[in-house]
């Protein structure tokens, strides 16, 4: 077998990443990207490493039974929804596999009870943010390939292809955020577009329009539009703030993102406000019926499904078990929003977080909410835990933990393993970081996992953020 080989193989299951997994009759495994568990397809080998190989899809010969039409016209193009071809139940199986997996095979726990994934109320329309990339390398999609215009190929607003770095999709309808947020997109195309307003790239380090950024409110009728360019254009931009207001008259804020650096990140180092507050704010609802609200900037982060947020939130604050007399760590706390969920339950919230910006919208959260009882700081977590004395990281009995996607230093993990917290809940939105941290922090017999729960914040992706709660034995 090598590399242009024509194969016709069975999909036994996703891998964690959501593709598809395949033996040849040698057991030699192959990952296809489109394909689905039940369907038999036929492939090309694109890629053959020693120990496993990459398929290219060219035909589905027998569908799988749980094979559904996409509702988007570019799936299978853009990197946003990968199995949203996946009726939504085996979607929710495939998460729950995946974190049972990761915990038996890289944590190596054994006989663990791991439930269904949580299924998102909404599996549509779920975002409460998007980010649009500008693009003068426009990816022609099938139906684009005839129209072979320069004007075709040289803009283009929406999301990006996997593996093709600049080329992006001009998207035109998202079924991820919202009617409004499509509405908005299509406006600033059309608009700029016909204007022949230039776009950014890197290679020359010049041109206008870098990202669009939407933010929509779930629970609150705020709606921020932040449109990143390179420089100021203060006559076009009034024109394009008065037509937004126009077509789209949701938006309550928008604002101009200044961003000159060559790194291709959407984040403004100067902002203009253009019309409103220059900053959306949300109400989290908690199951007990209280309700908490948060200031969102066009920098801040935020859970990207609000309702799935709450949920998610419910959840970490159950498996904390919390009392009246708590005192509760809450690391990686971000805008502090988890810190100010649980306010209500413990007696006192300490919450750590690296960003300066995030610790200032996490303290103008406590003060939007009129909090005493919670305070926050910035720092490290290695540095936070190393500095403290262990009396002093003791007055704490209860600790969170939310660590991004690389999941947490292994000196952290041995300084867990080694303390005594009555209770440990670490949410984590990469079960496989998870799993092999868990083992580091039960390995000295302290801790043992009292609870696990999947929660699926992303319909269609292949991403799953899980609860775990860890006792003191
Ligand atoms: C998954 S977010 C969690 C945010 C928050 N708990 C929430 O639900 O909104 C992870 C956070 O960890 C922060 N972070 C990343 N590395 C860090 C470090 N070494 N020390 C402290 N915070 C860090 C990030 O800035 C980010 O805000």
């Amino acid at each position: 077998m090598k590399k242009g080989d024509e194969l016709i193989l069975d999909v036994i299951e996703l891998n964690s990443e959501g593709k598809g997994v395949s033996k040849t009759e040698e057991g030699f495994v192959i990952f296809t990207d489109k394909v689905l568990p039940g369907d038999k397809v036929k492939i090309q080998l694109r890629k053959k490493k020693s120990n496993y190989g990459e398929g290219r899809l060219i035909e589905v010969l027998e569908p799988s039974d749980y094979r559904i039409e996409p509702r988007c016209q570019y799936f299978g193009t853009c990197g946003g929804c990968k199995i949203q071809n996946y009726f939504y139940e085996k979607q929710l199986e495939f998460k729950t596999e995946a974190v049972r997996t990761a915990f038996k095979r890289i944590g190596g726990f054994e006989n663990l009870e791991i439930p269904p994934a949580l299924p998102s109320e909404n599996i549509f329309y779920y975002r409460n943010k998007m980010e649009f990339s500008f693009s003068d390398d426009r990816w022609l999609m099938a139906e684009d390939i005839d129209k072979d215009t320069r004007e075709e190929k040289e803009f283009a607003l929406g999301l990006h292809v996997p593996r093709f770095h600049s080329k992006i999709i001009d998207i035109k309808e998202c079924f991820l955020q919202s009617e409004v947020s499509n509405r908005v997109l299509n406006y600033t195309r059309e608009f700029l577009k016909s204007r022949g307003v230039s776009i950014y790239t890197t290679e020359t380090h010049s041109g206008f329009l870098r990202f669009l950024i939407i933010r929509e409110c779930k629970n609150s009728a705020d709606f921020m539009v932040s449109l990143i360019t390179y420089d100021y254009n203060e006559p076009l931009i009034t024109k394009y703030a008065e037509g937004l207001k126009n077509i789209a008259p949701e938006v309550t804020t928008f604002i101009n993102a200044i961003s000159s650096k060559k790194a291709q990140v959407a984040f403004g180092e100067e902002e203009k406000i253009v019309f409103g507050k220059g900053y959306i704010e949300e109400v989290l609802n908690k199951d007990s019926g209280l309700k908490y609200k948060f200031k969102i900037s066009a920098n801040s982060f935020f859970q990207t499904n609000t309702k799935q947020g709450e949920r998610l939130y419910d959840i970490a604050a159950k498996a904390g078990n919390f009392e009246k007399t708590d005192k509760v760590l809450d690391l990686y706390c971000g805008t502090g929003s988890i810190s100010i969920f649980i306010s209500d339950e413990v007696a006192e919230v300490k919450g750590v977080e690296l960003v300066e910006d995030s610790i200032k919208n996490a303290f103008q959260n406590k003060e939007l909410n009129s909090i005493s009882n919670v305070d926050f700081e910035l720092g490290d977590i290695k540095d936070f835990l190393l500095s403290n004395d262990v009396r002093e990281l003791h007055k704490y009995n209860k600790v969170i933990l939310d660590p991004p996607r690389a999941g947490l230093h292994p000196k952290i993990c041995e300084i867990l393993s080694e303390s005594d917290f009555e209770k440990i809940v670490y949410v984590s939105c990469n079960p496989v970081t998870q799993a092999r941290d868990l083992q580091i922090i039960c390995s000295q017999g302290k801790y043992k996992i009292n609870s696990v729960q999947p929660v699926d914040m992303f319909p269609h992706t292949y991403h799953i953020e899980n609860v775990v709660d860890l006792v003191r034995v």
